[in-house]
């Protein structure tokens, strides 16, 4: 099936990353919020790393305008009814998604491919919603979705080896490296990374070290890109204690399990990056970490 239109349900912290970096690769994309402010927060975001770009000289402004050219943004899913291949990346909530499957599937075109970000939710139960399972698969992306190489492809029970095929050589054609994984929950990458986050607030919890130094630990003594508790703050806190609930009832084991640390912040309103405060507050030029019992 050749892709031409690319449909995105969300504009927020992965939806944002998923649409440009498919309008990047050459796609005409349709990209929905739920209302005008958060849309246009999410079209800012994109055209904020469009002018970053242009800035470093790593793309002209002709074609950062064309990438944006190819971007449409709207609150009505009305405007999906030709897409070739729509993704959500609403929010890691089950009935929402449902929800909205069920809305999406009377409105696409019936040949179209239906594909879920979820971090961790069964993509099995999201396809039994419509009435095209055989062409649903999970498509997971990994923040910030244009930097970041990977994409997992996820075979559901019912998902056609021809949508697996779609899935693939979209993943490719937006230069990701792709690896198909099975629909169990955390698929591969977040079933490692999701205990291994939550061990490091743990941690925390016990003393092993402040914030800081939790996170410098990491860094220099594992060669990992950032620390645990601020990678915990960019995929937002939210996002993972959700995750961790979802990982939880499925595994039953208390590696899994949200430590009250994390519940604490969440509760607080404090997400991470996204809300200007997790581990770390986000408001001045540099991240300082913050005491998250305060
Ligand atoms: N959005 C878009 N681009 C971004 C970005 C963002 N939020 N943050 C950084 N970048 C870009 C920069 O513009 C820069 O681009 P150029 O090379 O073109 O100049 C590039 O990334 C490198 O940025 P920096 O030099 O500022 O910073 P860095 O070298 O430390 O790299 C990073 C930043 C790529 C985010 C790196 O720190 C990293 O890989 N961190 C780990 C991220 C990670 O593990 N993500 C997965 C989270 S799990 C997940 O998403 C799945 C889930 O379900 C929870």
């Amino acid at each position: 099936m050749e892709l031409e239109k690319v449909g995105v349900a969300g504009c927020g912290l992965m939806g944002h990353g998923i649409a440009q970096a498919s309008a990047e690769a050459g796609y005409e994309v349709v990209v929905s919020e739920v209302s005008q402010e958060a849309l246009d927060k999410g079209i800012g975001k994109i055209e904020k790393q469009l002018a970053k770009g242009v800035e470093k000289g790593k793309v002209d402004q002709a074609d950062a305008d064309a990438v944006l050219g190819r971007i449409q943004g709207t609150l009505d899913t009305g405007d999906f009814a030709d897409c070739d291949l729509v993704i959500e990346a609403v929010t890691e909530d089950l009935p929402t998604k449902l929800e909205l499957w069920k809305e999406l599937d009377g409105i696409v075109k019936e040949d179209a491919c239906f594909a879920t970000n979820t971090s961790s939710l069964p993509v099995a139960e999201q396809a039994a919603a419509t009435g095209r399972p055989g062409r649903f698969l999970g498509l997971h992306f990994f923040n910030p979705v244009q930097r970041m190489p990977l994409l997992e492809v996820i075979e559901a029970d019912d998902t056609e080896t021809g949508t697996m095929e779609v899935g693939v050589g979209f993943g490719e054609s937006l230069g990701k490296t792709v690896v198909e994984t099975k629909d169990k929950p955390g698929f591969i990458v977040n079933r490692l990374l999701v205990p291994y986050l939550l061990d490091g607030i743990r941690g925390y919890e016990e003393g092993i070290g402040s914030v800081e130094e939790i996170d410098i630990a990491m860094k220099a003594g594992a060669g990992h890109p950032m620390g645990p508790l601020t990678l915990c703050d960019v995929v937002g806190l939210d996002t993972l204690a959700s995750i961790a609930g979802v990982m939880y009832e499925a595994f039953g084991e208390s590696r899994f399990e949200a430590p009250a640390t994390l519940q604490k912040l969440v509760a607080d309103g404090h997400y991470g990056v996204k809300s200007g405060r997790g581990f770390y507050d986000y408001s001045g030029d540099a991240p300082v970490a913050v005491d998250p019992g305060s």
